[in-house]
């Protein structure tokens, strides 16, 4: 398949997909027992996720979509990240972020320790792919899906240049 300049092929069928998110929810169902947390998809790439895991839950729970937004800061750091969109007070909560993929594991990274300083009872990260990069690292993610080489994928909510979110299957670069 291809999209823009790249060319795709099927890495995870859709029915593969389905399974691992009611393994993960299941698990969730268990851990989170007697608590109610709050989940925090980062958009855009995880709406498909977030939204199947979601049907899952059995558990009470409540969902706050969030964006990182990137801004130039006035330090020797540079690019900043912070999260934008939370409506209510994630004081005290459980919060569950969930994400779609982690590559370098920064934008977790720094989205974890912003969480616990404003304070969350708990923060846990359930990430539907992790690549190789975050896997050395030992990227502080509870929940992982499937594991990836360093390879570009799409599909299931994520895109290449804004294209492929809608694909129901996993893809993945071969060009
Ligand atoms: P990190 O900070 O390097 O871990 O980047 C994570 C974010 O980069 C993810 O939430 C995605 O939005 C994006 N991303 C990383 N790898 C891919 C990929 O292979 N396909 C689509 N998006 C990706």
């Amino acid at each position: 398949m291809q999209i823009k300049d790249l060319e795709f092929e099927k890495l995870i069928d859709s029915a593969v997909i389905a399974d691992k998110v009611r393994e993960l929810a299941g698990r969730l169902n268990s851990d989170y027992a007697g608590k109610s947390p709050v989940l925090l998809p980062i958009l855009n790439g995880s709406f498909m996720f977030a939204s199947d895991l979601m049907k899952e839950l059995t558990i009470p729970c409540r969902i706050s979509f969030v964006k990182i937004s990137s801004y130039s800061g006035t330090n020797s750091t540079g690019q900043l990240k912070t999260l934008i969109g939370h409506e209510e007070s994630l004081f005290n909560q459980d919060i569950l972020i969930v994400e779609d993929i982690i590559d370098t594991g920064l934008t977790i990274e720094k989205i974890m320790l912003e969480l616990r300083e404003l304070g969350a009872k708990s923060v846990e990260t359930v990430s539907l792919l992790r690549k190789q990069p975050a896997r050395e690292k030992k990227v502080d993610v509870k929940y992982i899906g499937f594991e990836l080489e360093n390879e570009f994928v799409l599909g299931y909510g994520m895109d290449y240049d804004g294209l492929g979110r809608n694909l129901k299957d996993l893809y993945r670069s071969i060009s």
